[in-house]
């Protein structure tokens, strides 16, 4: 008989779960005005708003962080947390930053400018968000199959070329500050981009002069897929393909709350010397001194050492798999969900859950909130209200993908939990013709909108 797969850690520590009743979600997703970013957490079950900050630390971590070394200049936690950006992604050159988007605002005050285009695949909301704040334009080049749910590809985040080119074509250099390669590519689905396609980019990119950005939160997921996917990296280890990928960036932003499984955290990795030097007085200023920029020195400790167990492949093996299983299981009740499945994430595919609901009513929050109902289980829209308006027309932007998005957060549920959201979204499917009225917006902030909007059931006709 062959041996089940099973998990590659066990349990040392557990936080209890509260359940609670229909009668008192529906209260409280009323209170929170139909945003489940304004639940309390104690009033949700399963928790898949994000896999961002939200997984478990190991006990190795647990006790790197005991040795932080809190000094303001200098720490060890920061020359150990260099050590590892440098071992393991090849950077020469680093800033912490308290996160990702922190990252982004760092590095953009010294390249993006106003009018400038930074094209990329589907840039994720924070980056899009700090690049359209200064006045910038970020150029959607995604491959077309990534639109289609059903289409099956294995690297939906890769930037076509072609469509590259085009930007590189019509723009002189010196308007686009970098192109942006998202690592797997969140907004389209937790999709790999592959090496080929990595090695395309920075090769068209040097030939016009243009940086190469990776954003990376994810990058040692997008690793497992090129070795699990793309010929010629079967029998490689993750750390060999990640030292790899970033041989074809200039330089990388960090959320180090995914794929280095902290709490909190992030970075910029860079090549240049002069870069670093202008980065760092942005640095400063934002976050803190170079050498500890917005994080402890305890975080620096756990960060290190979890860039290095999120590089093991008998983690990525485990961490993906039940991705995979949550996605299976929803497969087999014929749920619409993004086909091949993502590395951190589940999409459910809301324009074919809830074809009959119109769009200006926000589908995929409705689906959202349904299963909220349901079971308790919080999951996020990533379509319209993501999507914000144009800015310069002020519609709303009916992004061609309207996805609620099931986020797995790392080492934390079983895949009992899996069962439990699989069932549960089951019985939201059953009862979809039912489902005939949607949400609609009574408040909403200019940029970035779905962390706060406040919404309401549309009246029945
Ligand atoms: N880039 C990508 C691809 C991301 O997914 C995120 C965050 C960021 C940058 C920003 O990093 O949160 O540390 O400031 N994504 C989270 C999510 C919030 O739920 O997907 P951050």
């Amino acid at each position: 008989m062959n041996l089940p797969f099973a998990e590659s850690y066990k349990i040392k520590v557990v936080e209890n779960l509260r359940k609670s009743t229909r009668r008192e979600r529906e209260q409280w997703i009323k209170e929170a005005r139909y945003n489940l970013f304004n639940l309390k957490s104690e009033q949700v079950f399963i928790d898949l708003l994000t896999d961002s900050g939200t997984g478990a630390m190991s006990d190795q971590q647990w006790s790197a962080m005991m040795m932080g070394d809190e000094s303001y200049a200098g720490a060890s936690s920061y020359y150990k947390l260099k050590n590892a950006i440098s071992d393991l992604l090849g950077f020469p050159y680093f800033l912490p930053t308290h996160q990702g988007r922190a990252a982004e605002n760092v590095l953009f005050s010294v390249l993006v400018g106003d009018g400038d285009m930074v094209p990329g695949n589907s840039h994720f909301d924070t980056t899009k968000g700090h690049i359209e704040f200064r006045k910038a334009r970020a150029v959607d080049c995604t491959i077309s199959e990534a639109f289609d749910t059903q289409v099956d590809h294995p690297f939906k985040g890769n930037i076509d070329i072609e469509k590259l080119e085009e930007v590189f074509r019509e723009h002189p250099a010196s308007r686009i500050p970098f192109v942006v390669v998202t690592l797997t590519c969140n907004s389209s689905g937790g999709q790999p981009v592959s090496m080929r396609n990595l090695k395309d980019v920075h090769a068209l990119a040097r030939k016009y002069g243009v940086r190469v950005l990776f954003d990376s939160a994810r990058f040692a997921e997008n690793a497992y897929f090129i070795k699990m996917r793309e010929e010629g990296y079967g029998d490689k280890t993750i750390r060999e393909i990640v030292a790899e990928m970033f041989q074809y960036a200039d330089m990388m932003t960090m959320s180090s709350k995914k794929d280095a499984i902290v709490n909190i955290g992030g970075f910029i990795g860079l090549k240049e010397e002069e870069l670093f030097n202008k980065a760092s007085t942005y640095n400063i200023m934002f976050e803190g001194f170079i050498t500890y920029g917005g994080m402890s020195g305890r975080d620096m400790n756990a960060l290190a050492q979890g860039l290095y167990e999120g590089t093991t492949f008998d983690y990525l093996d485990t961490r993906i798999r039940q991705v995979a299983y949550l996605g299976s299981r929803l497969e087999e009740f014929g749920i619409p969900v993004q086909k091949p499945f993502g590395g951190h994430a589940i999409f459910v595919d809301a324009n074919k859950f809830l074809p009959n609901l119109p769009r200006e009513q926000f589908r995929a929050q409705t689906l959202a909130v349904e299963l909220y109902l349901e079971a308790g289980v919080r999951a996020v829209e990533i379509g319209t209200l993501l999507a914000d308006r144009d800015p310069e027309t002020r519609e709303n932007r009916y992004p061609e993908l309207e996805l609620l998005r099931l986020t797995i957060p790392r080492r934390v549920y079983t895949n009992n939990h899996m069962e439990l959201v699989a069932a549960a979204l089951k019985n939201v499917y059953n009862r979809r013709d039912s489902i005939t009225r949607g949400l609609k917006i009574v408040n909403e902030a200019p940029i970035m909108r779905h962390f706060t909007v406040e919404l309401e059931k549309v009246e029945s006709v």
